[in-house]
């Protein structure tokens, strides 16, 4: 529990035992915070009072509540992740559910709660902290930078390659809930930003009557899954579309047949919109255009896609999420000066000795060859990899002096492949 500057009391909920008025009102906040969710009639609301003591047991992540004077002012939810920053399981703390009580808004309690959860996070050795904002520049004052870009593309069915696929499509049900989980670590171990999929959600999605998962197996084994979801157009008018999130694989070829099962489904569907952070999609289709026939810049640029920034990532300690950076080519001395105007611990200057040798090592002693000033939102991007260091001292958010050492500093922040996020929370 702690009591912060602004009278606020924080707390993590206790997963049975708490007042059954409290989960009444915690269900009140979340259902006036999130309209989206529908709740109009008193048997939702109490199916959402249900839903929020089923959300308590969930085993993976926690409730805080703020409360101000015994009055329930704010929430959100907590989750401990192991993510593969490049190739390495960090412990990573994720936010969600962010709610403040309607009469106490614009009052600091949502800072108040983002403040408390780096501190839980801090404390208990997690390097990285991720979420998902209502708002970009709301957490990005906070300190969070941007992941990789979501690009939703709505291909032809058509026009989707299957060419070189391997493997046979088949629908998955709740008994397949381990070989999916199984899978799902296959594909993590080798690709950078995956989170380790929590069990309750992903049971969850398998029995969600809206959602239809499919996976591609040879010889019994599952080496690829998505999720797919019908989305009703005119009525007879033939303008379905179905929706495909977390297309993941184990190699291309079973990509291929998870394209090919989309691609026979062209009698039913006019579109399949398929959801991804991989930057070169646009070769999975014979023909990318989305069906607008838009042009994105007249007269040329024909629009494949829908961009958004999603997922945000911070730095929750300077010198163990360095301590994830691979070896460089070149040896440097590098001054990093980040500027936090919301964290105290990841304000300052940092000195570390890059080289051969493996991941950079501090050394506030040595004598730096380059000086890198930098917004820990933009620290946190570049060590991610989401963002290149050239892309931000480009745009002006960093700086490198001096700056013939851009190329060789850059390199050493390099990613194969931007970090992908593959859980929604
Ligand atoms: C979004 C939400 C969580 C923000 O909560 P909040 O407690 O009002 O947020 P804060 O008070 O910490 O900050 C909000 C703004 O008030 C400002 N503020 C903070 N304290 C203030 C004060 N004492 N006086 C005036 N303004 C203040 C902040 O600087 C911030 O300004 P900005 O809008 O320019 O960024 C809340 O409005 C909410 O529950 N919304 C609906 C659900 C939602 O969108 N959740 C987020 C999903 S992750």
């Amino acid at each position: 529990m702690t009591a912060t500057a602004t009278g606020l009391t924080i707390r993590v909920l206790e997963r049975d035992g708490e007042k059954p008025e409290l989960i009444v009102a915690l269900a009140r906040l979340i259902v006036d915070a999130y309209p989206g969710l529908g709740i109009d009639t008193s048997a939702a609301f109490e199916r959402s009072v249900e839903r929020v003591r089923d959300m308590l047991a969930y085993p993976e992540a926690r409730f805080a509540i703020a409360e101000r004077d015994g009055e329930l002012a704010g929430a959100m939810r907590l989750y401990d992740y192991e993510m593969n920053v490049r190739g390495r399981d960090a412990l990573t703390g994720g936010l969600g559910s962010v709610a403040v009580s309607l009469v106490h808004k614009r009052r600091g309690i949502a800072r108040a709660m983002v403040d408390w959860y780096i501190d839980d996070y801090r404390r208990r050795g997690a390097s990285f902290a991720a979420l998902y904002p209502f708002r970009l520049d709301f957490y990005r004052a906070l300190g969070f930078g941007y992941g990789t870009p979501m690009q939703r593309y709505r291909f032809a069915p058509a026009a989707l390659r299957d060419d070189g696929a391997r493997g046979t499509p088949r629908l998955l049900g709740e008994t397949d809930l381990d070989a999916i989980l199984d899978c799902y670590e296959r594909v993590r171990a080798s690709t950078h930003g995956l989170i380790k999929r929590h069990r309750t959600p992903m049971e969850r999605a398998l029995r969600d009557a809206e959602l239809r998962y499919v996976g591609v197996e040879v010889g019994g084994t599952l080496r690829g899954f998505m999720q797919t979801k019908p989305i009703a157009g005119d009525h007879l008018m033939n303008r379905d579309e179905l929706e495909v999130r977390d297309l993941l694989a184990e190699d291309d070829a079973y990509a291929a047949a998870l394209l090919g099962y989309l691609r026979a489904q062209r009698d039913q569907f006019a579109r399949v919109t398929i959801e991804t952070q991989d930057a070169a999609f646009y070769l999975a289709a014979t023909d990318p255009r989305d069906g607008s026939d838009t042009a994105v810049a007249p007269p040329a640029g024909h629009r494949v896609a829908e961009t958004g920034l999603g997922v945000m990532y911070r730095i929750l300690d300077v010198e163990s999420a360095f301590a994830t950076l691979p070896a460089a080519g070149v040896p440097f001395v590098l001054r990093v000066v980040v500027d936090d105007p919301f964290i105290a611990a990841t304000r300052g200057a940092w000195t570390f000795r890059f080289g051969p040798h493996g991941a950079p090592r501090r050394d506030d002693g040595a004598q730096p060859d380059a000086t890198l000033t930098i917004g820990i939102h933009d620290l946190s991007s570049v060590v991610m990899g989401s963002l290149r260091l050239r892309d931000a001292v480009h745009h002006r958010s960093a700086n490198l002096e001096p700056r013939e050492r851009l190329e060789t500093v850059d390199a050493a922040f390099a990613v194969a492949q931007p970090p992908f996020c593959a859980t929604r929370f």
